[in-house]
């Protein structure tokens, strides 16, 4: 290889998003998006076969215009050697996150029956009862507790066997077999060793569902299965398959997002005292500070969208077909939108930030996921009143795709906790 080309190979790879997989950049990923976007916030990627976006104005026009079915076919799928995921692919047709006109409207409105704003006013009060719980058993356990093992992975799982009608017991099993579906979609490369044991946790989690469809067709409850299995417009309802397939999609979309949203939102809290002292002292901001989380950390960091045609975007001519991928933690952080993007402003007031996506295919969940994240802020930083971290610097989940901790240690002060669980009691 000439120098000239050596050179060009080692500026792609400098400005690749494969470099997420270093583990420096997955611990602060913000100084690669602002160079890219600085770089060319329409960048083609070599590694990545992909056009990688990062700014906002671009993100949004990805999302609102580009074609989202862009399942991968069996002969590709086999090319690429991965076989394996055929499985996937085959529910990923089914899923509304992967339809575009006019079946993703259809499909849509239906799952959409299953959240209505009363539904979700009527699980806040769960959410919230669900949360104090959780809290209670780790202040009798000790002035210490891991913010991911012991709050931000079992609330939302708990949270979403209530929401779905399924029994508490199973919502362990859910988060083990969430998890691994998650590392299945979040990834840009799949460790072989691990690939089988992923693709086996969907397949189990869609027998589960199936049983669980079968269930509540035959007995249904107020839960969004049942719901599911209700909808109806116009004589048209979700068949079993496209029941299952899009519940697998919930089922991911309720347990990784929100528990990344509860562990990355504690960790920038509690690494600025000012903001967690703001929040604690004014609980009714609850609502600015929780969409300033999703923004300055989004759980989706990015998604992938397909050319619809030959079009100019960014200045760059790109291909009818052509893969592009939508950073839309980048254009979280796009200072031509957000006013000193990098500042965590609680009261932010002008947010309107991509963490939930844009257009058709914004998050069916935000309503809920906003609701679950304003209880959980609220809880923990009530409840544990001198919260102090003991992990600095965490081991984060190593997905690209998506933002996660592994381990959060904390400490508190276990006998104001309690005392603050006495005067709760008390004013009751
Ligand atoms: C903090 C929590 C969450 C975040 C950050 C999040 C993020 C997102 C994003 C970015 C999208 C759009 C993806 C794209 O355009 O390619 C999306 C779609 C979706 N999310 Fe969420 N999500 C969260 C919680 C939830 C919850 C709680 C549920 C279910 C109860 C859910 C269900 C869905 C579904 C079904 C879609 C597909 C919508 C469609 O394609 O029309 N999400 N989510």
């Amino acid at each position: 290889m000439t120098n000239a080309r050596q050179f060009a190979r080692k500026r792609e790879a400098e400005y690749s998003l494969f470099q997420q997989l270093n583990p420096e950049v997955m611990a602060d990923p913000y100084p690669l998006y602002r160079k890219l976007r600085e770089f060319e916030p329409v960048h083609w990627d070599p590694f990545m076969h992909s056009w990688v976006v990062t700014s906002y104005a671009e993100c949004v026009a990805v999302l609102s215009k580009y074609k989202a079915a862009r399942t991968p076919a069996p002969e590709y799928l086999e090319a690429m050697g991965l076989s394996v995921l055929a499985p996937y692919a085959a529910m990923m047709l089914k899923q509304i996150m992967f339809q575009d006109p006019p079946v993703h409207a259809g499909m849509r409105a239906m799952c959409a029956i299953a959240f209505t704003p009363k539904r979700i006013e009527s699980l806040r009060q769960s959410a919230e009862a669900m949360a104090k719980g959780l809290i209670d058993r780790i202040v009798d356990r000790g002035g210490r507790m891991d913010v991911v093992a012991d709050f931000a992975v079992p609330f939302p799982s708990l949270f979403l066997t209530a929401m779905m009608g399924l029994p508490a017991s199973d919502s362990s099993q859910l988060k083990q077999w969430a998890a691994d579906v998650a590392e299945l979609i979040g990834n840009f490369e799949h460790d072989p060793d691990r690939i089988q044991k992923l693709v086996t946790s969907l397949e189990q989690l869609r027998v589960y569902l199936t049983e669980k469809v079968i269930e509540q067709r035959a007995r249904p409850c107020d839960g969004v299965l049942s719901a599911l299995l209700a909808a109806e417009i116009e004589g048209v309802r979700l068949s079993e398959e496209e029941i299952v397939a899009n519940a697998v999609l919930i089922c991911s979309g309720a347990l990784e997002e929100p528990a990344n949203l509860i562990s990355c939102g504690m960790f920038s809290l509690l690494q600025r005292p000012e903001a967690l002292a703001q929040l604690r002292e004014h609980p009714e901001i609850a609502q600015t500070a929780v969409e300033e989380l999703l923004r300055f950390e989004s759980p989706t960091q990015h998604t992938g969208r397909l050319a619809p045609e030959d079009v100019v975007l960014g200045g760059k001519q790109i291909r009818k077909g052509d893969l592009v991928t939508a950073v839309v933690a980048a254009a979280n952080r796009d200072p031509l939108r957000f006013h000193e993007p990098d500042r965590l402003d609680l009261t932010r007031a002008d947010n309107r930030h991509l963490a939930f996506g844009w257009a058709s295919h914004y998050c069916l969940g935000a309503p809920l996921a906003r609701m679950t994240g304003q209880a959980a802020f609220t809880a923990l930083l009530r409840r544990l009143p001198s919260l102090a971290l003991i992990t600095k610097e965490p081991q984060w989940r190593g997905m690209a795709a998506l933002r996660g901790i592994v381990s959060l240690e904390v400490e508190f002060d276990r006998k104001l906790a309690e005392t603050v669980q006495t005067e709760r009691t008390y004013v009751q």
